[in-house]
């Protein structure tokens, strides 16, 4: 049967992650060719609150595959979170005739999705950008390669004066509630250590490791510290392992939100090509409220539902990897 769908609107919210214009340009491509009309919600669930609507056209998602950041901006809304807001941006989508969605965002912007969803019936797909990877029901996120490309690059050249000082760094990585850019970038980098959400561990632990970093003579040792691991962050951890150890001369980077900008990497602009195309059929075939994602590298749908609620675990090979090769 014929889909009745001939007016979407897409939008992005939450922290923007590389390759998000990508996921546009595809969304409005794909649109286009199945004779869809796209229109561009500005500045995210705020915007879509305040009417903030214009048509998007081919043409004007030309020469945007290669930028990081969002052309459509981004925004995190408290007014969203409220019944009363939801109303607003209901209205205001039926003015403009929207009979559906498009999310690209991560689990707050999908939070807000589902519960639009349900409340007032309107279809919406969500597309999962976000730097820290942690969304269940796709292997990767868009965004993810690009930040762990843009970390380790940082630590490469942290390394170098590292090495000439014989020092110890320790490097913060961004990620909130997840470790999957630490410990990517800990494995690609070569880093001793990495202190992570997901895995207990203590500054004991910590310092009676680098004791042996030390005693093996290495000429370099980074420890990578995952933002909201229980241990703090990096400067505290440094100043209670300085406390503990006194042979190496300690310092700290914390690489921040460079890891949220910049070009996206080939890998995240071929992944949210496929993920805004997949989108658009996800909504022509009847979807209401799923994620599109990547599972071995076929499109899989999951219920928004499930992508919020369900935690996505990290590699338990990955952490043993970063270990055994850190002799
Ligand atoms: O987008 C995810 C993320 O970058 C997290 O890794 C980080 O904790 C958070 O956003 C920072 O967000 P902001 O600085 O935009 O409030």
């Amino acid at each position: 049967m014929e889909s009745t769908i001939k007016r979407v609107a897409v939008f992005t919210s939450g922290g923007d992650a590389p390759g998000m214009n990508a996921a546009l340009r595809a969304v409005v491509r794909t649109a286009a060719y199945r004779q869809i009309e796209v229109i561009g919600i500005e500045g995210g669930y705020k915007g879509m609150i305040e009417g903030l609507f214009r048509k998007l056209e081919v043409r004007d998602v030309g020469n945007i595959i290669q930028r990081g950041g969002t052309f459509l901006r981004t925004a995190r809304s408290m007014e969203f979170m409220t019944a009363e807001g939801r109303n607003k941006a209901f209205k205001a989508l039926k003015k403009a005739k929207i009979q559906a969605c498009i999310a690209l965002g991560g689990n707050g912007t999908f939070t807000g999705a589902e519960i639009f969803h349900k409340e007032h019936k309107i279809p919406m797909i969500g597309v999962p950008c976000t730097i820290d990877n942690d969304l269940y029901g796709t292997d990767k996120t868009i965004g993810f390669d690009t930040a762990v490309n843009t970390a380790v690059e940082a630590v490469d050249k942290i390394r170098d004066t590292a090495e000439s000082h014989s020092r110890l760094f320790f490097i913060e990585v961004m990620g909130r509630h997840s470790g999957s850019i630490a410990l990517h970038t800990a494995i690609a980098s070569g880093a001793g250590s990495v202190i992570l959400p997901e895995k207990e561990t203590s500054i004991d632990e910590l310092v009676s490791s680098l004791k042996k970093i030390a005693k093996r003579k290495k000429l370099v040792s980074l420890v990578i510290v995952a933002e909201g691991n229980p241990l703090g962050s990096a400067d505290e951890i440094a100043k209670k392992v300085k406390s503990q150890l006194d042979v190496f001369d300690v310092r700290v980077t914390v690489i921040g939100h460079l890891q949220r900008g910049g070009s996206p990497s080939g890998f995240d602009r071929v992944l949210a090509s496929r993920l805004g195309s997949s989108a658009i059929a996800a909504l022509l075939e009847g979807h209401e409220d799923i994620m599109v994602g990547i599972n071995n590298q076929q499109i899989k749908y999951t219920p928004l539902t499930y992508a919020i609620k369900n935690q996505k675990d990290l590699d338990l090979r990955l952490i043993k990897l970063a270990k055994m090769l850190a002799i």
